[in-house]
């Protein structure tokens, strides 16, 4: 038991489950991908745990890239404007892109992406993610790949975060309340 497992209330996937899931996902990523040519795209940070594990599941011909954004949405201001503070490093013109995230959540980091890149040219834009929260939607939004879909619970594991911590959790669980103390 590592020191962070006490902080778990339940263990929603195991490693065990993850990694079948994600084999499964791969398979159907190559057929539909093996002539596209693929750009992964990984939102960082959460998705890069999932983003080592997708890309070497789908054995297509791809290249990777990183793009890091903030979201400014909070409690009071629902504009969800988001920032790109770490953008991709290539031309993207005519190029297939898929979007690895780690959880779909409002839609709003997902919703922006895709229109950027559709603007920078993109042939086309698809997305995967490894959880979906589709309670919690305010974009219209559907991912064309998904690992899980989950209830509206604190998860954390498996790249997810609570306070930039438990990402290296091998599985994903649901959080304690007392550990996020109301402040949610
Ligand atoms: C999480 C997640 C997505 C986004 C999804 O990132 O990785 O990028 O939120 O939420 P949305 O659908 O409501 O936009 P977060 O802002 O927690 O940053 P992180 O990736 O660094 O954990």
């Amino acid at each position: 038991m590592g020191m962070m497992d006490q902080d778990i209330l339940k263990v929603l996937y195991t490693e065990k489950q993850i990694a079948a899931r994600i084999e499964a996902m791969g398979m159907e990523m190559y057929g539909a991908l093996k002539d596209k040519d693929p750009l992964f795209v990984s939102v960082l940070r959460g998705a890069f745990i999932f983003m080592a594990d997708i890309v070497r599941a789908c054995q297509v011909r791809c290249d990777v890239e990183f793009i890091a954004v903030s979201s400014y949405g909070n409690a009071t201001s629902s504009s969800g404007a988001v920032k790109i503070t770490h953008d991709i490093q290539q031309d993207i013109t005519g190029r297939n892109i898929v979007v690895i995230e780690d959880i779909l959540d409002s839609g709003n980091t997902l919703h922006f992406l895709k229109q950027y890149f559709m603007t920078k040219g993109a042939a086309s834009v698809s997305i995967c993610t490894l959880l979906d929260k589709p309670s919690r939607r305010t974009k219209a939004i559907t991912a064309d790949y998904i690992g899980f879909t989950v209830p509206d619970e604190f998860v954390v594991g498996y790249g997810l975060d609570y306070c930039q911590k438990y990402r290296n959790l091998p599985y994903i669980g649901v959080l304690k309340p007392e550990v996020y103390s109301g402040e949610e």
